[in-house]
Order: structure tokens, then sequence, then C-alpha cells
């Protein structure tokens, strides 16, 4: 015992950056195994002559977003999805934009529409996601998305979270009875995630700007979602020793370089699991909307006695 002591304090000492102790959750390699079902689901539809297709929608020059559609798209490809792209200038106007939405909603070779958001600001992008038909809301931000996941019932869910979801499944974690904490209170991810860990059981801290005393509410977390869009707002005195950390963040860091809310250094060496930025949540919104629109495909199959 004292020899083992011994070799890991001069290991401590050798290394340029203390050691690792948190396992990563690696959202590429998941991702990977994810797909390969989906691309599997696909198929069978595809052989019942029922291809899936996803519409994806965009208004605007928003540079980020282009990125976003695009790498949307080409999931759909790499999985065997149809999927189209829609583009439109900033000028469009919110009754064109409801117009097409509703073609989309009527045109049977499409079981699933995202309007990429944010949208301009003279369009109404709550009216707009109301407009898609609950069937085809593979975004899961409709109203009767959020109802469905309030209440229990099948709908869609938001991938973001339902994402975060499937991270914990792949490391075999049971929620029941753990206090999961949820730091950000977007419809987007923030509400939705609380409910999803709400469902599975575990006791649901949401955290937001107006919360008096963070680190409080985190040190007290077995699992923590860092879901503000601000880099550094959890550090490592603000985690439990083992805990499970889960970054929903997207920012730059002073270099231009892609990071997380989570000071990804500091907290891997107290947390027991962590998700990098890149490679962790990303990959896994993209890769739950292919399974959304899987799902959304299967479902028509079935109503038209194809399945
Ligand atoms: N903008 C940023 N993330 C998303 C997303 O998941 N869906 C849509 N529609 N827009 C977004």
């Amino acid at each position: 015992m004292p020899l083992l002591r011994a070799f890991l304090l001069e290991d401590t000492h050798m290394t340029a950056h203390p050691p690792r102790i948190a396992q990563i959750i690696d959202g590429n390699d998941l991702s990977r195994q994810l797909r390969i079902e989906v691309t599997q689901r696909a198929a069978a539809l595809r052989a019942k002559g029922h291809t899936p297709g996803l519409a994806v929608v965009l208004v605007g020059d928003n540079q980020a977003s282009q990125v976003y559609v695009r790498n949307k798209v080409k999931a759909c490809h790499e999985s065997g999805l149809h999927s189209v792209l829609e583009q439109y200038p900033a000028t469009m106007t919110e009754g064109e934009l409801l117009a097409r939405v509703e073609v989309l909603n009527n045109d049977p070779t499409i079981h699933g529409i995202l309007v990429q958001l944010p949208l301009p600001a003279h369009i109404d992008a709550q009216k707009v996601i109301e407009a898609i038909s609950p069937a085809k809301d593979v975004d899961g931000f409709h109203v009767a998305s959020a109802g469905a996941l309030m209440v229990g019932q099948p709908g869609f869910w938001p991938c973001t979270p339902y994402g975060c979801m499937k991270m914990l499944e792949s490391i075999g974690y049971d929620l029941r009875g753990k206090h999961a904490v949820v730091i950000g209170r977007s419809n987007i991810v923030g509400k939705p995630m609380a409910l999803m860990l709400l469902a599975k059981n575990a006791t649901v801290t949401v955290c937001h700007s107006a919360t008096k005393d963070l680190k409080t509410q985190t040190l007290q977390a077995d699992v923590i979602v860092a879901a503000v869009g601000k880099r550094n707002v959890l550090t490592a005195d603000m985690v439990k020793p083992g805990a499970v950390v889960i970054d929903v963040g997207m920012n730059r860091n002073d270099e231009g370089k892609l990071c997380g809310d989570v000071d990804f250094a500091g907290v891997s060496q107290v947390a027991g699991y962590i998700t990098p930025v890149p490679g962790g949540v990303g990959p896994m919104t993209i890769t739950m909307l292919l399974v959304n629109t899987i799902e959304a495909a299967e479902r028509e199959a079935q109503a038209r006695g194809l399945a």
C-alpha cells in the first residue's frame, strides 16, 4: 500500500495536469451505435415502399443555422432517410412560411418537419411551430408534444434532452431517487429535460438566472445538466465527487474554439462521468432527430396498414 501511494503521488507530480478522474461519455461513439439501428429501421421501411422523409426549412442566412441544417441533411442521407432542404431569404413573410408548412403537412413523402430556429424577428416562431402537424413534429417543440411529455403520453421528445437521456442510459445510470440539477429553463432543453428526469423518478431541481446560490444546489446533485449557453457556468468547486455531468452548452472560448458550459479541465477531475464539447451532446441531438423521424414514419406506416 505505501508503495502504491508513493507511485500515485509521483505520477501526479510528474504530469503537467492532475489526472482526470471522470469517465468520458462519448457522444460520437454512442451516435454511431444508435445510427446503425436507425439505418436498419429506415431500410425496413424502404423495403415496404415507405421511405422515411424529413423536411428541413431554413429562413434567412444565419451562419450557425446553415451549418446545423447541412449536418442534419447529411445525417439523413447517411442513414438512408429521404430529406429535403428548403432555404428561403430573410424577407420571407410569416404567411408564406405558414403556407409552406401546410404544404409539407400534406406531403405524404414527408414524415418529419423541422423549421430551424431562430427565425427572423418579423416571424412569430411559436405560431410557425404550432402550424406543424403534431404527427410530424420531430423537433418536439409543438405544444401538443410538450403536453404529451408532461403527462407521459406518446409524442415526440425534443432531441437535445432526449439525447442526454440516452447518454445516461448508455452508462446504465439508474435515476430513481437520485438528485438531478438542471441549469437552464428553456422550452427546448431545460424544461423538457427536467420532465424526462422526473419521469425516471429522479428528484429534480431546475436552476436559472434568478437562482440565488447555484453552487449550494449543484453540490447536492448526483446528476447535473448544464444548458445555459455560457462558459464556465459549472466549475470543479460546484460538483460533488463522482457526480455525472452533462454539458449541453455550445460556446466559443477566447481562442475561438468550441466549448461547453462546463469547465471541462477542472470538473473532469471531480466528476464520475462527463460529456465533452465537442463530441458529446451535439452529435446526439442529430441522432435523436433521426430517431424521431423514423418513429414518425413507422407510426404513419402502421396507420396505413403497412407495418
Ligand atoms: N436551433 C438550434 N437548435 C435547434 C433545434 O434543435 N431545432 C430547431 N428547429 N432549431 C434549432
